[in-house]
């Protein structure tokens, strides 16, 4: 299942974490979310692969360790998503879906 793309209709902002929002719905650690809005990452979706960490070209993701949740214990978080090019890069290699960019999004 791949992120879903009008997440911002479909969801509420539960959280801020680091300075991003979070969508919910949340309930640690099992459920966390999504993370981000302009660059979003479905925490339950990501299974830590790790190929937009090392790819995007003004690094817009840093890990955050997620203890307990049942595909990974840690999540390529967008803590620098308003650094990003709109390059798409992220979204084309994500082996999972987990990500959405749309530079419509604030
Ligand atoms: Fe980076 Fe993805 Fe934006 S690779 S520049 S966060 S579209
Ligand atoms: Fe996760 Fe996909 Fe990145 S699985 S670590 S969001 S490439
Ligand atoms: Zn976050």
């Amino acid at each position: 299942m791949a992120i879903d793309p009008n997440f911002d209709q479909n969801r509420e902002v539960v959280d801020d974490h680091q300075g991003h929002d979070v969508w919910g719905p949340v309930e640690e650690p099992e459920q966390l979310g999504i993370h981000g809005t302009h660059v979003a990452v479905d925490f339950d979706i990501c299974d830590a692969d790790g190929v937009c960490v090392e790819d995007c070209p003004v690094d817009v993701f840093e890990w955050v360790e997620t203890p307990g949740h049942p595909t990974s214990e840690k999540k390529a978080d967008p803590a620098n998503e308003t650094q990003c090019i709109d390059c798409m890069l992220c979204v084309d290699v994500c082996p999972v879906d987990a990500i959405d960019v749309d530079s419509t999004r604030a």
